[in-house]
């Protein structure tokens, strides 16, 4: 996920060594370019930046020699454009006279790019960056001040973003916030913007905290607020925050996990947001029209989020897919596809070892190659024909959660749009999701308890929360090292119900069209003294028959399906609290499984 940061000095300064700390400050949200541009008090503008870790590309190019009276830092997560020295931020102006770096997606930016060119503008990258920079020279150039300039640009761009800019015809620095984080900061002779706390925090406790469409104008003592849609200026306090960087790292929360588990309405949003505008959707849509077979591939919770997929094309699109963990591609299904079938991988990393070899055999198949991947410029993105970013950020914690939901998005999004449905009903998902994240989170801790003493339970589910129960299960076991197994609700009578004794726990996940199955399976617990604990819709006949009900926010079932992973989410990062674990950091497990 980029970071932004930004410094406005009163006298000129070595300011690389500033820029390098904050930047080290910011690499924990994860990132693959890193940038810093200087402007010095005659306002000529000192550029470095390259793909790369921070230490590096600082020592590469010297930062610590940098100075200037302004300073701009960005942190690059690869969104438009691979990661490269041109797409690295921060980005200049057509004549080299402004420099400017963002943090989000600027969604129109492909429009954008032309419209910049066609206007006589220099172009130089393919990154959305440099957008941000276009759009307000677009408008300096029409004899706007800067400030207007800014609120024009706001006008032109599309998307969730936040941008920091710097021009050689004034003295300060300017940033605006539209949907990503952005925080302004008073110091000793200096102000100073950042993404985030934790950047700022080891130089300033004073704090002016920004909310969207607003644009801040910062000189070395004073940090002023104007609205971006009517320019008025909004007077606001700084405050004082006497939080630890630590803490504000983790937003507050008391691990990754539990951040990013709230993360997931706002990048739902914005996948929702980046989605509706990529042409890249419908080639890929179109794609699947065209082929015999289609087939979903991942490992672990991707391959969950596949099983997911292919219930939505069913349902939504009348579309049958094939949805299969990678490895088992490879011994299923390499004598029997060819270049009639495509594959669409899913992967958080795209460096999953086990789905690389799956590809390579597609690949050797003739089969079109498709994927959906977080990591931009990962080995996956690079052997597929199109890739459709899951625009999470970066996810720290080794269970994944905003991914898997993110990817459920996506899943749902394509369903629609092969059905010819309007995809933009989908957009109530992420407020329904913040809904279940604030119901769950109370309601998860009733349930921790049932589980005291017991190492090996069951998740179940039927149709839509079958994958749920699956993800469910994974969550558990990866977490609390607990054997949680993920099953079909009607297969728990053939064969695993012999295990059923006193009080033992199996939670069950339902939808509302599901609700008679998964009544017989709870039945089948409850009469041998099992703890059948549901997760469901608002039921009458689920509260009867179960022993405790987690009820899901009222909507229609797929979306359903969506919001039972969170309380799963909750409950597995309960129980591994209860037993003492670190859930970012589980034992034996790899964020990123490179090895076959
Ligand atoms: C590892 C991780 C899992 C992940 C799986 C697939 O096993 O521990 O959390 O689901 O890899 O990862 P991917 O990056 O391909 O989605």
């Amino acid at each position: 996920m980029c970071g932004i940061f930004g410094i406005v000095t009163k006298h000129e300064k070595n300011l690389g060594n500033i820029l390098t700390a904050a930047g080290q400050r910011l690499s924990y949200r994860g990132y693959d370019s890193v940038g810093v541009a200087t402007i010095h008090a005659d306002q000529s503008i000192d550029l470095r930046k390259d793909v790369g870790k921070v230490q590096a590309v600082a020592e590469k190019y010297n930062f610590s020699e940098m100075n200037g009276c302004r300073g701009i830092l960005q942190l690059r997560w690869a969104t438009f454009g691979e990661p490269s020295q041109v797409n690295a931020q921060p980005h200049l102006d057509s004549k080299g006279l402004m420099v400017g770096a963002h943090n989000g997606n600027i969604v129109n930016n492909v429009l954008l790019r032309k419209q910049f060119s066609a206007e006589g503008m220099l172009v130089r990258s393919t990154n959305d960056g440099e957008s941000c920079v276009h759009a307000v020279e677009r408008h300096l150039l029409q004899g706007n001040g800067m400030l207007d300039a800014i609120r024009l640009a706001y006008q032109d761009l599309e998307g969730d973003y936040a941008f920091v800019i710097a021009s050689g015809t004034d003295e300060k620095l300017y940033a605006i916030k539209n949907g990503s984080g952005l925080i302004a900061a008073f110091g000793e002779d200096f102000t100073c913007i950042s993404s985030d706390l934790p950047s700022i925090l080891p130089l300033s406790h004073e704090i002016i905290f920004l909310n969207d469409g607003e644009i801040v104008e910062l000189t070395p003592s004073s940090i002023s607020i104007y609205s971006a849609e009517t320019g008025e200026k909004i007077e606001r306090q700084a405050e004082v925050v006497i939080e630890t960087m630590e803490a504000a790292q983790k937003g507050g929360f008391a691990h990754f996990m539990l951040k990013e588990i709230n993360e997931q309405p706002q990048v739902a949003r914005e996948l929702l947001h980046l989605w509706d505008r990529m042409g890249e959707v419908e080639q890929v849509i179109t794609a699947i029209q065209q082929a015999r077979s289609v087939y979903f591939i991942g490992c672990g919770t991707s391959y969950n989020a596949c099983v997911s997929g292919a219930i939505f094309f069913n349902n939504l699109a009348n579309r049958s897919v094939i949805p299969i963990a990678a490895p088992q591609f490879m011994a299923q299904y390499n004598q029997s596809t060819n270049s009639e079938d495509i594959a669409i991988f899913v992967s958080q990393s795209g460096e999953t070892k086990d789905v690389l070899n799956a590809v390579d055999v597609a690949r050797q198949n003739g089969m079109r190659i498709f994927s959906l991947v977080n990591v931009v410029g990962s080995t996956l993105t690079k052997k597929s024909e199109i890739w459709l970013p899951l625009a999470c950020g970066y996810e720290v914690s080794v269970p994944a959660t905003k991914t898997f939901t993110n990817q459920m998005v996506a899943f749902l999004f394509l369903a629609y749009r092969l059905a010819g449905k309007d995809s933009s009903v989908i957009h109530q998902l992420p407020q329904l999701m913040e809904e279940e994240i604030r119901q769950s989170m109370q309601k998860v801790v009733d349930f921790v308890p049932f589980f005291d003493g017991w190492k090996d339970f069951y998740c179940l589910g039927f149709g839509l929360t079958y994958p749920i129960a699956l993800e469910g299960a994974l969550k558990i076991k990866e977490i609390t090292y607990a054997h949680c197994e993920g099953m079909l609700s009607t297969e728990f009578k053939h064969g695993p119900l012999a295990a059923v004794s006193d009080r033992y726990p199996v939670i069950f996940v339902s939808t509302k069209r599901d609700i008679p199955f998964i009544i017989s399976g709870i039945n089948e617990v409850t009469c041998r003294g099992g703890l059948a604990i549901a997760i469901g819709p608002q039921n009458a006949a689920l509260t009867e028959n179960a022993y405790h009900v987690l009820p899901i926010v009222e909507t229609n079932d797929e979306f359903l399906s969506i919001l039972a992973a969170i309380p799963l989410q909750l409950l597995s990062y309960q129980l591994s609290l209860r037993k003492g674990y670190d859930p970012d950091f589980p034992r034996n497990l790899s964020k990123t499984l490179t090895v076959d």
